[in-house]
């Protein structure tokens, strides 16, 4: 796909601020965007995080890569192209809901790095995407397998199945690198919740 500027559209600017919303939700808007293997536990983590970041009264929303491909992306396969899309889509949903002064949280596998980086060169560099490295080995993703799909690739009836005949280009320098294979969900949580309030992310009033 060419993506163009639009030369005879301007951006009009609001009144309000982001500054001003995360005054009212008492925290920043930020992205946590989390990459890894299908089954390594993505959407777990992220489910878990934001159970107690609900708690805490703070604005959160999940943007889950099987159920945004049920709506918004629903046109996109799993093509190197397609999934560049993907990520390029919800790397500006992303943006849109940081500027909103949401915490926001991203699973998709997002396997390419260039991808990725992206996603993350639209918070230019303010320190509010958060990469998060969901780390299990593939073969215990396939021990995992919660939806049969590693079985249906491994068969040749799944194509292009990430970590098994797609790449998986892991994360250089993550800003949080979680081992799930070696740690529980709530030790997973509890690293991330160090992580945003010793940047007071969280917890500002
Ligand atoms: S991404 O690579 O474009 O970021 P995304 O996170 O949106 O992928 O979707 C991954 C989900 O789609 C997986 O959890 C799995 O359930 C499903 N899926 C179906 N086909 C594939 C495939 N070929 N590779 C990876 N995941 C697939």
């Amino acid at each position: 796909m060419i993506l163009q500027k639009k030369a005879d559209v301007h951006w009009h600017p609001s009144q309000i601020k982001r500054s001003d919303r995360e005054r009212l939700n008492t925290h920043k808007g930020i992205t946590l965007w989390f990459t890894g293997l299908s089954a390594s536990g993505k959407s777990t983590l992220a489910v878990a995080l934001e159970m107690v970041l609900h708690e805490r009264k703070c604005r959160t929303y999940i943007l889950d890569g099987d159920n945004i491909r049920h709506g918004l992306n629903q046109d996109l396969g799993f093509s190197p192209e397609d999934r560049t899309e993907n990520i390029r889509r919800i790397g500006e949903v992303a943006h849109l809901l940081r500027d909103c002064g949401i915490i926001n949280m991203v699973a998709f596998i997002s396997p390419y790095r260039s991808d990725r980086q992206i996603a993350r060169d639209l918070c230019k560099n303010d320190g509010t995407f958060i990469e998060v490295f969901v780390d299990s080995p593939v073969d215990i993703c396939e021990t995992r397998d919660p939806k049969g799909m590693y079985k249906k690739a491994r068969e040749g009836i799944i194509k292009e199945f990430t970590g098994i005949s797609a790449p998986y280009e892991h994360p250089e320098k993550p800003e949080i690198h979680l081992r799930t294979d070696q740690h529980s969900v709530s030790q997973c949580v509890d690293n991330m919740l160090v992580y945003l309030e010793d940047r007071q992310f969280i917890g500002i009033e």
